[in-house]
């Protein structure tokens, strides 16, 4: 056996692949599991979208490698989404990269900007790739504190107070996963005049703009916001095409320049028929955006109930595919609430403390199931309360 690098033996199996491979046991027991664990869009996209998929692969020139930036045509129609949807300007030559999803940009990005030595200021709690990211590139994950007595929302005094020399980069991600929290312009105009002062690179991760919420914001809208931030943004929940692996960095062309050149010697453009169709997706109306947000409105409703039941308590402010819901009281922590709803009620959802300490004493619920199953499972919850009672 030829050991894996001091890096990989470092780096610890992800949560949600080992869970996944225990509720596929259960299944394989017979059991039906209602997966809200995962922010995994159930929903299918435009049929449009898979039509232009299917006439695109039809087309003899369909299967060959494809530009390193992928087609114009993606770029520009990127370019004017983002111009629609957060009144951003980007010159769709140089100032939006297409990635095979936004994960890969963020692996991508640590390894053009990070350095081993640097660090890397990273949300608690917050999507845990950033951190395995920096890692990867050899630099240190400082984490800084997301707290219900702040709203969820960065505190600058206490960046303040972990910025040292060494800090490259600095990771944001509103509407926020797992806590659903969004950033106001005041906040991230703030954010930025911090990475500006200190010349950090500001990662703004979007995913999740477009879901549930009133007023999406890009960071690239903030005032000099171009000199020091990048933001990432996906097709996977806008547009219910996660298994399609497609998202997109936007920027200044200096910072994109860095990291093509990265992803260059990894991948190879896109499947070109994904390109295309992903052209038809970013053209959608209205109507079907609406569509969309009407379905995860009635779901969240559902779910809010459910949590009504289990005696969480919620906030309904934040926005995005999740709702972030502090456990009972009386529990010794989230993964053993986790544990006690899957087994109980065939329920699977996030523990809080995989997104990092401060989840903890929480749970994270995805609106990414059917009304009729949430009404089912609400039914479940209501007679098995009925019946604990009547014991
Ligand atoms: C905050 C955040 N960033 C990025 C991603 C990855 O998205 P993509 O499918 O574009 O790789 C996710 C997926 O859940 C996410 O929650």
């Amino acid at each position: 056996m030829i050991n894996p690098s001091a890096r990989a033996n470092k780096t610890g199996a992800y949560y949600f692949s080992q869970k996944l491979t225990e509720i596929s046991q259960l299944e394989a027991q017979g059991r039906t599991i209602l997966n809200l664990g995962i922010g995994n869009p159930d929903l299918a996209p435009d049929p449009k979208v898979t039509t232009a998929l299917i006439e695109a692969a039809c087309q003899a020139e369909a299967h060959q490698y494809q530009s390193y930036r992928c087609t114009p045509a993606l770029r520009q129609a990127l370019s004017a989404w983002y111009k629609r949807n957060f009144g951003v300007a980007l010159d769709y030559r140089d100032e939006v990269l297409p990635l095979i999803g936004s994960k890969e940009g963020i692996m991508h990005l640590s390894l053009a900007f990070l350095d081993p030595g640097d660090e890397v200021l990273i949300p608690d709690p917050g999507y845990p790739i950033y951190a395995n990211a920096a890692v990867a590139a050899g630099a240190k994950a400082i984490y800084y504190n997301l707290t219900a007595a702040k709203g969820w929302l960065p505190d600058v005094a206490e960046l303040e107070s972990l910025v040292s020399p060494t800090t490259k980069m600095l990771w944001l991600n509103f509407p926020g996963n797992p806590t659903g929290a969004v950033a106001s312009e005041a906040d991230l105009q703030a954010l930025v005049s911090f990475a500006d002062k200190h010349q950090i690179l500001l990662c703004h991760d979007n995913p999740y703009a477009l879901i549930l919420n009133e007023e999406p914001l890009s960071i690239l809208a903030i005032k000099g916001a171009m000199e020091v931030a990048v933001e990432l943004n996906s097709l996977s929940k806008s547009h219910n095409m996660p298994g399609w692996r497609l998202g997109m960095l936007a920027g200044k062309a200096a910072y994109l320049d860095a990291v093509a050149k990265m992803k260059s010697y990894s991948d190879t453009g896109i499947f070109r028929p994904i390109q295309e169709a992903a052209i038809v997706a970013l053209e959608a109306d209205e109507a079907w955006y609406s569509a969309l947000q009407s379905t995860y409105l009635q779901r969240r409703t559902l779910i809010c109930q459910l949590l009504d039941e289990l005696q969480c308590s919620y906030a309904t402010t934040g926005a995005g595919l999740y709702l972030w819901a502090a456990i009972p009281p009386g529990w010794q922590d989230s993964f053993a609430y986790s544990d006690y709803l899957l087994s109980t009620f065939d329920l699977f959802v996030a523990p809080g403390s995989v997104y990092g300490r401060n989840g903890e004493g929480y749970i994270r619920v995805a609106l990414t199931q059917p009304a009729e199953a949430l009404a089912q499972l609400l039914r479940r919850v209501q007679q098995h309360e009925l019946s604990s009672l009547q014991v």
